[in-house]
């Protein structure tokens, strides 16, 4: 097993510390559905949780025991790379047994319902289940019905928090090796370009970047574009050079064309002449500006390759490799009470600060 000072406490971050709720008020919530349920103080939780398991898994041993014993769950909907296997990776790391549960192989194809599927996997005494769907507000609907934790993997155009919170964990040691960093982001100008009105990863970055402090616009064609965005505190812009100008952060998004039933753009060449991030179009951003996209890119299409793989500016991979540490984190934290931890045993939904 690889040393791990800290594996499953909450040592300088969690109870006692000072810096968050004790205990299991910390992170009171049974589940991860959205962050649009989270607390600033939680979303910060989980950043320093995710801290440790960062640099646990850049060493060559990267297995502990802390999930010993316990079965995880990924059922996925709808396809995935990075979140199914990051998943299943912080699942293995943690020690725990993980089971991939692939709907097009699965009893779905016989007519079988979401929840029929997930009160089935609850019976086989699942501790964990994380759920991709393509139906907005799926994993909600599974919440409360399960014994254990439920994740949302990302629900149709509903919400993607762990790769929020990757997100911002990607961003923060960005900034950090730059010796820009701070706990939050205020002051930074993020602009979210792409199929805004289809995007789970839009609407949890907007939610978690404006609670961590960051100025969020978001940048769309009008078809793409959700009335009402402005409700959310996102400031839109249809012109893309407009929408660049100060920015300190350029989040790329890929047009989601499985959601979308019709004609949204007149063609993918023109919507790269409008909204695909180039080079001379990243002249545009503050000096240095940084470069993100979720995955799956469309190169050529909203971003093009030689902004992608910029190794000074783009840290796409990056948000890859937070990504196993926040699911890391996000599978310890959710099963701190099953596992009746010191702290963590008392009841749900206190929130009480300490
Ligand atoms: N960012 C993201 O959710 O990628 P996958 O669809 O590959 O999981």
């Amino acid at each position: 097993m690889a040393s791990m000072a800290s594996a499953g406490s909450s040592s300088g971050s969690g109870p006692g510390s000072g810096r968050f709720p004790a205990g299991g008020n910390a992170f009171p919530h049974p589940s991860l559905t959205g962050i649009a349920q989270l607390e600033r103080h939680e979303i910060l939780y989980i950043l320093a949780e995710a801290e440790q398991w960062v640099e646990f898994n850049r060493q060559p041993d990267k297995h502990c025991d802390l999930l010993s014993g316990l079965t995880i769950i990924n059922a996925f909907f709808e396809n995935s790379t990075r979140t199914l296997l990051s998943f299943e990776i912080a699942g293995k790391r943690l020690g725990a047994d993980v089971v991939n549960m692939h709907a097009a192989q699965s009893s779905v194809k016989k007519g079988e319902t979401l929840l029929d599927t997930a009160i089935t996997l609850n019976a086989m005494r699942a501790d964990a289940i994380v759920i991709r769907h393509g139906s907005s507000g799926a994993v909600d609907l599974i919440d409360g019905k399960v014994d254990c934790p439920v994740l949302n993997a990302g629900d149709g155009s509903h919400e993607h928090p762990t790769q929020a919170l990757l997100d911002a964990l990607a961003l923060r040691h960005a900034l950090d090796e730059r010796g820009e960093g701070a706990e939050d982001f205020t002051g930074l100008v993020v602009t979210i370009c792409g199929d805004i009105a289809h995007s789970r990863v839009a609407r949890s970055n907007i939610l978690c970047l404006q609670a961590l402090g960051a100025s969020v616009r978001v940048c769309a064609p009008p078809a793409l574009m959700p009335a009402g965005i402005e409700m959310m505190g996102a400031r839109p812009f249809v012109d893309f050079d407009a929408a660049l100008e100060g920015s300190d952060v350029v989040m790329m998004l890929r047009l989601q064309a499985e959601r979308m039933s019709g004609q949204f753009i007149p063609s993918t060449r023109e919507y790269h002449h409008l909204y695909g991030l180039t080079k001379e179009r990243l002249d545009r951003a503050a000096p240095d500006a940084l470069v993100m996209h979720p995955g799956p890119m469309n190169r050529g299409v909203e971003i093009d390759s030689d902004v992608a793989d910029m190794l000074d500016r783009s840290i796409i991979t990056r948000q890859v490799e937070m990504g196993v540490a926040v699911r890391m984190a996000c599978l310890d934290v959710l099963t701190r009470r099953a596992r009746m931890l010191p702290g963590w045993e008392g009841p749900l939904g206190t929130g009480q600060w300490t």
